[in-house]
This record gives C-alpha cells, structure tokens and sequence, in this order.
C-alpha cells in the first residue's frame, strides 16, 4: 500500500464536487493512510460531517473557536500532525483566502500553521477558473510550492463544459502517493516544455516551428512514471496530456517564458523539448495583411531564451535542453551546454528519415560535461524512459541534488 502509515489531513471547501471527498477518504484509507477531515462552512452546505466522521473513522473538524475539540487535539497541533494537507475540493474563494494568507477559519488557519506540503485539487466553473484572479492566485500558490492537482476539462455540474473539473479521486490517490514518497523522482518537481510555438504575423498568421510534441509528452510520462510531480508547459498540439501530468498552455514563446519562469522557481528539474521560435515578428498588425505587391517584408526580432534564461536564472536546477540539428550535431550540442551552462543536452538529428519531428521513432545523443552517451532509435516513449533514466542518474550524482 503506496501510503501506509502516512497522515492526511484532507481540507473540502464549498463546491459541488465535495460529495467525491467522501469517496477520496475512502480512497485514501484504502492506500493505509490515517485521514482526518476539516471542513469549511461552505462545505457543509454540500455534505454533512457525519459523512466525513463515517467514512474516515475519526471526528470532523469545522470550527476554529471550539473548546472541546482544542482540548483534544489543538488546531497547531492538529497542524503538526499531517504529513501533507490535501484540500479537495478547493473553492475559488478559499484559493484566493490561501493565496492571501489569510486565517480567518480552521482550515485557512491549518495551512498557514504547517509545514506540512500543502497539495489542492481546484474544482469550479470553467470561467471561474479561467477568471484573471483565479489564475494569478494558482500561479503565486505554486511559486510558494503548493502542489496543484489539476483540474481536468469536461462537463461540469454547471451544464457547462470546460476547464474546472476536480481530478477523479483515485487520481488524487496516485499523486498524493508520488508526493509521498514511490518512485526515485518523489517528491521531486520536474518542469517540461513541449511542442512548438506561434509568433502572430497578423490576426489569421504565424511562423511556427516543425513539431508534435510527441517527444516532450513522452519525457514529461516518463517523468511521472518515476514518481515526480510533473508539470507540462505545452504549445499548440493535438495530443492528450499524459496521466499524472499537469498541462499548462502556452502559444507563443513569451507565453511559454511567463509560464515557465514562475514554476521554474520551484523546480527540481527543468526539461526544456519545445521548439521554441527563435524570432517573432517585431509588428503584429491588427488586421489581416492584404495581397498586394509581389513581396513582403516581415522584421523578425529574437524572442527571449527561455532555457538560458531558466539556467542563468535558477542555478540550483537540473537542466536539461534539446537540440535539434542539421549538421555539426555534437560540435553544436556541446556548444548549447557549455555556452547556456546546462547539465544535459539531447541532441538529435532532424534530417534522417524515419525520425524526429513528426515521426514516431527517434535517436538521442547525450551530452554532459563528462561526455557523450548514444539512445539508439527506438519509440519516442522507450527513447523518453531511457533519456529519463539517464537525467535521473545524472541528476543523483550532481550537487543540484539535495
Ligand atoms: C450551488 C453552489 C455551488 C457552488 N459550487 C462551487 C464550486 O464548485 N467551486 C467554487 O469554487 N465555488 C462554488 N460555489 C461558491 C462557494 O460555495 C462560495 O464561494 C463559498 O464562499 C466557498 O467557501 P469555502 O471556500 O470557505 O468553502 C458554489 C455555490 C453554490 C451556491
């Protein structure tokens, strides 16, 4: 059991999906964890406590001023106690009481007392989450290192369908698991950019760079597999995000930087896959560019490096950077790691058939100050296990480590 003898303290705010927090103690219980429930005044609008007490097998915990229950166990001891405070699920308003340090009931008054690692699973309407608040508050939640999990897309109790869902409770399960400690990357944070991303010449045009991001959504599986918690920065594409993977989108390069840069920061290990436009066009006109000489000149400027940026700005994490070649593939490769300061560079050929962009086989060549190492070709997912492999050993071994 992948939680045996651990404790939860499981946080349910005032949101429709609290009823799934019964079955997630359930869930949780089943792991061989011990759960002790708090819940919000909103919170009990949706379940009551007596649910909680039956399914966890111990009293429930709503008030902050309650003289009994603080002769048993007070709050900060309460606080003390949990080997993590799993809040699932988390309102809108209790993520901005969070984000605001505010303490103004028990369960706000728990999180700020503990520190213990504080994971939340979101669970509202689609436009309350997508909402400017809301999003500023996730990201400034997770610079501070609290673990997001989630929230998934689909039909919401609302009618509405969207980006909002609470993650299914054996979902919640897995990753409280990771976090606790399966796996040699647990409780490590690994970042992973992918994709490609648009430069907007006008509103119906871009350039764009050639990729799928099959390879980037492979090392970010590979990376869960091993137990991390795994947050993917995705350009545009098709493909679905891999299971115990946090996708965040970004389309151009300098939405990608400003998604990249703040989850940096608590990072362990970035993996930077996407091909990132080196230049965008320095105007975007607001109107579609007409057809009418027989030329057009666009003026490109360079798009910040989101990598070196990454490595010159956050030296205690492990980098790693893809470089997709031409010609001179090692002499390049080896130039990118000394030049940007990473630990690792993948490098791979673009021009051989059969692999790279689009394909679904590829062939890596390792690059570390301590030399070169070859991934023969193989599936991007066997190719994405192997690289992970290496990065995790390389990663054991340097000092960033810790
Ligand atoms: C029927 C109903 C459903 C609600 N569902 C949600 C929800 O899913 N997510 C959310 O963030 N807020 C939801 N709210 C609003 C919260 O209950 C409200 O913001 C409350 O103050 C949250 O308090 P708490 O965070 O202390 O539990 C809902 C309100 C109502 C009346």
């Amino acid at each position: 059991m992948s939680l045996a003898g651990r404790k939860v303290l499981l946080g349910v705010t005032g949101g429709i999906a609290a009823y799934k927090s019964a079955d997630l103690v359930r869930r949780i219980r089943e792991q061989g964890a011990e759960v002790r429930v708090v819940m919000t005044e909103g919170a009990q609008a949706f379940v009551t406590p007596l649910t909680f007490q039956a399914v966890s097998g111990n009293d429930v915990r709503t008030d902050l001023f309650d003289r009994g229950a603080e002769a048993a166990m007070g709050h900060i001891e309460l606080a003390r106690w949990a080997d993590v405070i799993c809040v699932a699920p988390a309102s809108a308003d209790f993520i901005a009481r969070l984000r605001a340090g505010m303490a103004n009931d028990l369960l706000t008054t728990l999180c700020l007392a503990t520190d213990a690692k504080l994971v939340i699973a979101p669970a509202m309407n689609r436009l309350m989450w997508s909402n400017p608040a809301t999003q500023e508050n996730c990201v400034t939640l997770e610079q501070r290192g609290v673990v997001m999990l989630g929230p998934a897309s689909g039909s919401q109790a609302c009618g509405e369908t969207g980006e909002g869902r609470m993650m299914q409770p054996l979902e919640i399960v897995d990753d409280l698991s990771r976090l606790l400690g399966e796996g040699p990357l647990a409780g490590k944070q690994v970042l992973i950019t992918a994709g490609p991303t648009l430069e907007p010449i006008d509103p119906v045009r871009y350039i764009s760079n050639n990729s799928s991001g099959k390879m980037g959504y492979a090392v970010a599986a590979a990376a869960a597999r091993l137990g991390a918690v795994v947050t993917l920065v995705s350009g545009p594409v098709t493909l679905d995000a891999p299971p115990h993977v946090q996708r965040v989108w970004a389309n151009s390069a300098e939405e990608m930087l400003n998604a990249v840069m703040p989850r940096a920061a608590e990072a362990d290990i970035f993996i930077a896959t996407a091909a990132v436009a080196d230049y965008r066009p320095a105007q975007q006109a607001d109107n579609k560019i007409k057809k009418q000489n027989e030329s057009l000149n666009i003026a490109l400027e360079r798009t910040e490096d989101i990598l070196a940026t990454v490595a010159g700005t956050y030296k205690d994490v492990f980098t790693v950077g893809f470089a997709a070649e031409t010609d001179k593939l090692l002499e390049y490769a080896r130039g990118k790691l000394e030049r940007k300061q990473l630990d690792m560079v993948a490098a791979n050929w673009v021009n051989q058939p059969g692999t790279g962009f689009d394909a679904d086989q590829n062939a890596l060549t390792l690059v570390t100050t301590d030399g070169e190492e070859e991934l023969p070709v193989q599936s991007k997912a066997q190719l994405a296990t192997e690289l992970m492999d290496k990065v995790l050993a390389a990663y054991q071994r340097s000092a960033k480590n810790s």
